[in-house]
């Protein structure tokens, strides 16, 4: 028996939005098929109803008051892809107390209220699917909670910046400067409306928070994510990789060690034969190791309109024919605390660049101050001279307490100008 299409209200018709307008018009057929009824997409919420859109829906579905639209009888799924926390919450909250079924791509909003959310969605029976969040239209989440449910993943690797990725691609192979790199992701759609909370790691901390909420059944806050962007890296990092055998990324990172949770997010000197460093452009990827899978990567478009309407419309349909059918997706299920491990307690290689005098006696002062805090030197290299000289170390695996403190004290040491950048050293798989 045909049913009605099911009436979808939008908020919001920027990148993600339109595209998924587009997506939901071209798509109409399989759309059916596979949701078991039609979607219709009745009423659309922006800030300003007079801009011209590239979509085919009528002026009069426009509204600049979204709070109507998920008040509406005529709404049965509400799709919020207008980003930020406020309205976002509100409106999100009232429509899933409403009993609608409600979609998102909002990653600040799911790492900062995704527990006080996922509870009202329980309370309502309904669903709340928000896979577009992290890594675009990389299918991620319903993997992780779905097809890896019965394992125990230990720790999950992931590219999940777009923007960040391809400002660092484009420093790296094509020599252009963060700003001209930065200007031009803007104008892909890949970055933040502030893109700040890209290039500042806040966006990849807010998808890190989601990943190990997901991952590890745990309630992490985005406050738990220890946050480093890109901004402080230099072409000398850039370069030094290159020279190294590495390629620079800005990695997230959540992990479960000896049952305490570590979440964060930094760029990391990455080996040029593992999987995450033929990570181009403004794709991502996510490496899983879980106990019984192994190790196991998902790439695809981590940024853009299209790539992430892909995954609000698997979403979407998900959704809709939960509705239909009377029932409710797999939910993320109960949450539990866990400790998280402080990043000083954490080990991992390192990187330094330090800018020094040239002169004898110099290195043998340094490594002294590497030797008395207890890291342990696996090279060095020496790159430019006289004035120009800069010693360029990799560490063996360090405690970062540790290492804070040997950069601490290499401040003081005479003949270093200036400690440059410190990254962390990715360790090879396999
Ligand atoms: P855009 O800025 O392109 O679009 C936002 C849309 O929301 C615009 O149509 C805007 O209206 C509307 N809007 C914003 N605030 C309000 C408000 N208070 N009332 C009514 N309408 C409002 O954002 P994106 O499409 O790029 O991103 C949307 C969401 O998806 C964000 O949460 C983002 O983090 C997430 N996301 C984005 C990805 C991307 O690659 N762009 C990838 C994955 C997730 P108007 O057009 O009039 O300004
Ligand atoms: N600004 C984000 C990025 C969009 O660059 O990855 C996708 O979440």
């Amino acid at each position: 028996m045909m049913q009605d299409p099911v009436r979808v209200g939008l908020l919001g018709c920027g990148n993600v939005g339109s595209a998924l307008v587009r997506l939901v018009d071209e798509h109409a057929d399989r759309i059916t098929a596979r949701a078991g009824v039609g979607i219709e997409i009745t009423r659309v919420a922006v800030r300003d109803v007079t801009r011209h859109r590239d979509v085919k829906l009528a002026p009069d579905r426009f509204t600049d008051d979204p709070s109507a639209i998920v008040h509406d009888h005529d709404v049965d799924v509400v799709v919020e892809v207008m980003g930020g926390v406020d309205p976002s919450r509100a409106l999100i909250t009232e429509a899933l107390e409403a009993g609608k079924p409600v979609v998102t791509a909002n990653k600040e909003l799911i790492a900062r209220h995704g527990p006080e959310l996922f509870g009202v969605a329980a309370k309502a029976g309904v669903d709340l699917l928000f896979e577009a969040s992290v890594a675009g239209g990389i299918p991620l989440l319903r993997p992780l909670r779905e097809s890896l449910a019965g394992d125990r993943i230990h720790r999950v690797t992931g590219i999940v910046n777009g923007t960040t990725n391809y400002i660092l691609t484009r420093m790296a192979e094509g020599g252009a400067s963060f700003a001209d790199a930065l200007a031009d992701a803007q104008r892909l759609g890949y970055a933040e409306a502030d893109p700040t909370a890209d290039v500042e790691g806040y966006d990849a901390a807010a998808k890190a928070a989601i990943i190990a909420t997901v991952a590890f059944g745990a309630r992490v806050r985005l406050e738990d994510v220890h946050t480093e962007g890109i901004t402080g890296l230099t072409d000398d990092d850039v370069e030094s990789a290159k020279l190294l055998g590495y390629v620079v990324k800005l990695v997230a990172v959540a992990e479960e060690i000896d049952g305490d949770i570590a979440v964060r997010v930094h760029p990391a000197m990455v080996p040029l034969h593992h999987p995450l460093a033929a990570v181009r452009d403004s794709f991502n990827a996510v490496f899983i190791e879980g106990e019984a899978v192994g190790e196991l990567m998902l790439y695809g478009r981590g940024a853009g309109g299209g790539p992430s309407a892909a995954a609000v419309l698997g979403d979407l349909v998900d959704a809709v024919r939960n509705l239909v059918s009377g029932g409710k997706g797999a939910t993320i299920g109960e949450l539990v605390d866990r400790p998280v491990r402080p990043l000083h307690k954490l080990e991992s290689q390192f990187y330094l660049l330090i800018e020094v005098a040239d002169r004898p006696g110099v290195l043998a002062a340094i490594a002294g101050e590497f030797g008395r805090h207890g890291v342990s030197i696996q090279s060095m290299e020496q790159r430019g001279l006289g004035a120009g000289a800069r010693l360029i170390f990799v560490t063996h695996r360090a405690r970062e307490g540790d290492l804070a403190a040997t950069v601490e004290a290499l401040r003081s040491v005479e003949p270093v100008h200036r400690v440059g950048s410190v990254l962390r050293v990715m360790g090879d798989v396999g």
